[in-house]
């Protein structure tokens, strides 16, 4: 009988493109998935450390598992991801029934681990990672991640990333190209690349000559991308996107405050005026892109004049959709001793208005999609309504038509009936 892996990931497309890669890892060494942690030989922790709330999930979880290691001594347990790098063998003091610490940088040596190695932590910095291409155990047969760049250069103030995750590497696009064409060879439609910083890719080949390449992948219908940081967001890129035909129509291009006296403060690298001046190009040369962003709100000495700026910039920009946190203290970075911090009361208030604003900004730009006609890729059935079959439109949103026989993957024509806050319902021009 095979051995089982309990796997539980949190936190962003990367750590749960990680786990994947861990769990090709494994399937290699015999272990086959189970979503029973009482029936796991093996439980692994992918954790997050980007906001504290983020970390208090692992910690209340890790201490739920503490159970399982007293019924059965013989699991063995592994904390992975973000958390991992960053309190290395201080998880071991924290809870001594833990087995293996690795980090980000070191998924590969979750072989050593199995395999019954002296070895219990690994979260050395690793500049070569890029290099190594992992075996990757897929949860989707139509979608699938890419990793093109690991790491991160550019410590905004307030950010964990770059300090567990590691500096910038880029992995060599033949490598890429090959992993897209495998994909594409297996009956992959659409191809999500991964980086902290997409737009500042460097091999042999910059981000906007890779995504040349990749679109002339046969087979593949559909190339996204994600994080695009703005002060890199060049000129050529928004060429990309407009000329590649598989290169779909949306960015997400986090913002975070439309204060430039906050920008500052967290080390963006643009202003307030630049961000608008790249959203412009955007929307003058891809006409119907569609333009997602982050924002943190209650930064360490934001005003109240700051928070209006923000609340002004939402307005003025109108994004299709937007993430929004209050921001959280990371021990380690530049904001951690920074003086100025707002109370949580001030920091819901700011968020809630935020959202608010933007929630009636999405069911407009929703609603105004009305009549229009839009090309979808079938993901599925509808998980609220089995009635319906969802798909995504090539602006990343979600839309529902009554369902009829047809496969995953293809892409349909269909006509928007209805705008909602959350997605869109369609009626099939295809019968
Ligand atoms: N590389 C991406 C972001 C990765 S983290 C970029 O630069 O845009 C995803 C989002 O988490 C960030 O865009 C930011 O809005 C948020 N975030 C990061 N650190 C945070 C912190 N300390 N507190 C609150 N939100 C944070
Ligand atoms: Fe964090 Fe800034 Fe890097 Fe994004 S660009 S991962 S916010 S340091
Ligand atoms: Fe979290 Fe690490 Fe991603 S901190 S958001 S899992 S890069």
């Amino acid at each position: 009988m095979s051995k089982k892996v309990y796997l539980k990931t949190w936190g962003c497309q990367m750590n749960v493109h990680d786990s994947e890669k861990m769990l090709g890892i494994l399937k290699e060494e015999g272990y086959s998935q189970s979503d029973n942690p009482f029936h796991a030989d093996l439980i692994i922790l992918n954790t997050c450390s980007i906001r504290e709330k983020a970390e208090r999930k692992f910690y209340s979880e890790l201490g739920r598992i503490k159970a399982y290691k007293n019924k059965r001594p013989d699991i063995n347990i592994a904390v992975a991801g973000c958390i991992a790098q960053k309190e290395g063998r201080a998880i071991f003091k924290k809870a001594s029934y833990v087995d293996f610490i690795f980090g980000p940088q070191n998924i590969h040596i979750l072989k050593d681990f199995v395999s019954g190695t002296n070895l219990h932590i690994s979260t050395e910095e690793n500049p070569r990672i890029a290099e190594t291409d992992l075996p990757v155990k897929r949860a989707d047969s139509i979608k699938a991640w890419i990793t093109i760049m690991y790491g991160c250069n550019n410590f905004c103030s307030y950010c964990i990333v770059p300090y567990t995750r590691g500096r910038e590497r880029s992995r060599p696009s033949k490598n890429i190209l090959s992993e897209a064409e495998e994909l594409a060879s297996k009956g992959y439609k659409e191809i999500t690349l991964l980086g902290q910083n997409v737009n500042s890719y460097k091999y042999d080949t910059d981000f906007p000559g890779l995504l040349r390449k990749l679109n002339r992948v046969g087979g593949l219908e559909r190339i996204r991308f994600i994080t695009s940081h703005p002060k890199d967001l060049s000129d050529e890129l928004i060429d990309a996107i407009f000329g590649l035909p598989k290169v779909c129509e949306h960015i997400h291009l986090p913002i975070q405050s439309g204060s430039d006296n906050i920008l500052r403060l967290m080390r963006r690298g643009y202003t307030y005026a630049d961000y608008i001046k790249k959203v412009s190009r955007l929307r003058e040369k891809v006409p119907g892109i569609a333009i997602t962003s982050d924002v943190i709100t209650g930064f360490p000495g934001e005003s109240h004049a700051d928070h209006v700026l923000t609340l002004k910039a939402i307005k003025e920009i109108e994004f299709d959709g937007l993430f929004a946190f209050k921001f959280s203290k990371r021990p380690g970075t530049k904001t951690f001793d920074m003086e100025g911090c707002l109370n949580e009361k001030i920091k819901s208030e700011r968020l809630s208005e935020i959202l608010s604003i933007q929630d009636r900004i999405t069911s407009r730009k929703n609603r105004l999609l009305e009549g229009t006609k839009q090309e979808i890729m079938i993901g599925g059935y509808s998980d609220t309504d089995k009635e319906k079959l969802t798909g995504r439109t090539r602006t990343n949103k979600i839309v529902n038509v009554p369902k009829f026989k047809i496969e995953r993957g293809s892409l349909i024509i269909v006509e928007i009936t209805k705008g909602k806050q959350h997605s869109l319902e369609a009626i099939s021009l295809e019968k």
